[in-house]
């Protein structure tokens, strides 16, 4: 694991989209598996930039993401589908029929074996990564186990807190989603992961300060993969 700590979020934003555009220098057409939140805003904006300044031209790439509310439709404000296409595939002018998304609308149970069949088919080559406050990734959360594949996942009352922060009220934030497994996530030939804030503090201690692997903070599971770079900021090393 390649650890890059950084004094201040942009300095760390600035080195992930270098490493976003090498990697796609290197192959056009990758997929790109995309992570939303607040702690990529910075990268996206870059790489956005990037593509105006004639640095890299992403539009060859193709896509997939980390998960979806259940319930809220890609016009919502706040689904996951809606903040990609406002913060990233829009301005890149990236052509739909290359964007692979979870549907929060559709029957799970038809939208799941869809998903399925997509990772049995396709592998990722780099995959974004940020994390929860109580160390989820996608919305994998804490639980007595985890699963591999993507699956409908109910958060956790800290993941609800955590993110109603985005919504008018609490009760406004969706209970479930769907999320890439961590097996979906681990097949991924490389992972890019980002953590920024004291908020952060912890998952970051449990993934950086010792080797134990634990389904009680899944962004633990990232010590078993054979190609990653973290980035943290000073505040996220806090606990360290
Ligand atoms: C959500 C997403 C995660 C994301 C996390 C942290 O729960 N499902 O993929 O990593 O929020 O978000 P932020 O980057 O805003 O701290």
């Amino acid at each position: 694991m390649k650890v890059i700590r950084c004094h201040d979020y942009e300095t760390c934003s600035a080195q992930a989209a270098e490493l976003i555009a090498d990697r796609v220098r290197r192959k056009p057409d990758a997929l790109v598996g995309f992570a939303t939140g607040d702690t990529f805003k910075s990268v996206y904006a870059r790489m956005i930039q990037d593509q105006k300044d004639g640095k890299i031209d992403y539009r060859g790439i193709r896509t997939v993401n980390l998960d979806e509310y259940v319930g809220l439709p890609p016009t919502h404000d706040q689904s996951y589908r809606y903040f990609m296409d406002t913060q990233l595939f829009n301005e890149l002018g990236l052509d739909p029929s290359r964007i692979e998304f979870a549907s929060g609308m559709a029957d799970s149970e038809v939208e799941l074996p869809r998903l399925h069949k997509f990772f049995a088919q396709n592998r990722v080559d780099l995959q974004l990564l940020g994390v929860g406050v109580n160390g989820h990734m996608g919305f994998n959360e804490p639980d007595t186990c985890l699963h591999a594949s993507f699956y409908k996942a109910k958060l956790t009352d800290s993941t609800i807190t955590a993110n109603s922060r985005l919504f008018n009220s609490r009760d406004e934030v969706p209970r479930f989603a769907l999320t890439m497994g961590m097996g979906e996530i681990m097949m991924a030939h490389e992972l890019l992961f980002m953590a920024f804030g004291e908020s952060k503090a912890d998952a970051v201690r449990q993934l950086l300060a010792d080797d134990k692997v634990t389904v009680d903070c899944p962004c633990t599971f990232l010590k078993m993969h054979p190609n990653v770079t973290v980035f943290v900021d000073d505040a996220a090393c806090k606990a360290l």
